[in-house]
């Protein structure tokens, strides 16, 4: 075998390994996993924080044009929250960036997804799908402290 084509060889077997580690550890670092779909009644239109034990929260949250409900969410660290969200007129978008929570609020669907506040600070939530004139306006905050007690 020449050794230019051995060199071509080992290098395109580097660069195909690299490509393997970068997306394994994107998938580890990122994938919080899909939202769930519940059954919609009109009970998940009616915006909510429950408290369910000292670090168990649910956290019935709904969009719609331009504000979510509730937008101010206080949280003791470590809080595991279930997070309920629907829209009450068009498809709006709910996204946490520090703990990788991207999901849709739909108008007649409920999305669930569950997520884990580790750290204290100001988590901010956004709307990140395009819904009409005041989308830049829809914006919320996850206030995570460590507990006053
Ligand atoms: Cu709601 Cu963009």
């Amino acid at each position: 075998m020449d050794k230019y084509e051995l060199r071509i060889l080992i290098l395109s077997g580097v660069t195909m390994a690299l490509f393997i580690v970068a997306i394994l550890r994107g998938v580890a670092k990122y994938d919080a996993g899909v939202p769930e779909c519940i059954p919609y009644d009109e009970s998940f239109t009616e915006p909510r924080i429950e408290k369910l034990d000292d670090n168990l929260y649910q956290v019935f949250a709904l969009a719609q044009m331009w504000s979510f409900e509730p937008n101010e969410i206080f949280l003791p660290v470590g809080a595991e929250v279930d997070i309920y969200l629907t829209s009450k007129d068009v498809v709006h978008g709910y996204h946490i960036n520090d703990v990788s929570l991207n999901m849709m609020a739909v108008p007649g669907g409920v999305n669930k997804k569950t997520v884990t506040f580790k750290k204290p600070g100001v988590y901010k939530i956004v709307c990140h799908e395009y819904c009409g004139s005041g989308h830049q306006h829809m914006l919320g905050e996850i206030i995570v402290n460590h507990p006053t007690n």
